[in-house]
């Protein structure tokens, strides 16, 4: 469970709060603005007010797998959207889009036992990057940020308990349902890039490619997927 909350003003980086601190496995650190928010492959987290940027402190002995923790806490961010009332999607590994646009992002740091998981969340914002969108920005609704990270970490917690106690095959089907761009022509920007159909997931969360050489497993790792 997530036993402590600490809520702040402005930092850098809630990554960095966890990561230059001592703090217990459970740790939930949220911040109102971040000035150096990053997301996966050195990218900028846009972290103006109105959005949820938070980390949370796991302990990397208490999981079998590490390499699908962005997808599950992914679907988890699905799950709350969906009772909202909203359709989200997966673009594998890490993000949460809706109509289209990046809702949330999810980046996992590991620092020896400890894992650092932060969760952006575009959630009142009235304006952002195109390729962005916030709830706001989709209903019109403001949302109430401290109910809004209770719920989420409600969800989040379950995903994790439950990926902890069986591991990552019954989040398969629930995450390929979910996928963007499944049974799509994609490229991988590996180098160079690889241009396959996207046919789902493996057992262990990577990604299956079918390619002109053959059905491609793509590891988690720092690779950019676009429509072809
Ligand atoms: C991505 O899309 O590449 C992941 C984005 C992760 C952003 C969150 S906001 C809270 C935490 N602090 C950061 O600097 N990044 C993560």
């Amino acid at each position: 469970g997530f036993d402590y909350l600490v809520w702040l003003e402005e930092v850098d980086s809630t990554q960095d709060v966890l990561k230059s601190f001592e703090f217990p496995f459970g740790t939930v650190v949220v911040a109102k603005r971040q000035r150096k928010g990053r997301g996966r492959q050195g990218r900028e987290w846009h972290s103006q007010e109105g959005g949820l940027y938070f980390s949370f402190l796991l302990n990397s002995e208490e999981f079998k797998e590490v390499p699908p923790l962005p997808l599950v806490i992914g679907l988890a961010v699905c799950n709350y959207l969906i009772e909202l009332g909203f359709y989200p999607s997966i673009k594998w590994v890490n993000d949460v889009y809706l109509k289209g646009k990046k809702v949330c992002g999810v980046l996992v740091e590991k620092q020896k036992e400890k894992l650092i998981c932060g969760v952006g969340f575009n959630v009142n914002q009235e304006t952002l990057p195109p390729e962005a969108i916030s709830l706001y920005m989709v209903d019109g609704v403001k949302r109430d940020l401290r109910k809004t990270l209770s719920s989420l970490l409600d969800h989040i917690d379950k995903s994790l308990e439950e990926f902890k106690s069986s591991g990552f095959s019954p989040f398969k089907d629930r995450i390929e349902e979910r996928l963007m761009f499944l049974g799509q022509e994609v490229i991988l920007m590996t180098e160079p890039p690889t241009v396959g159909i996207l046919k789902g997931l493996s057992e262990d969360g990577s990604l299956i490619l079918q390619t002109s050489k053959g059905d491609v497993k793509v590891i988690s790792g720092d690779i950019t997927l676009r429509p072809y």
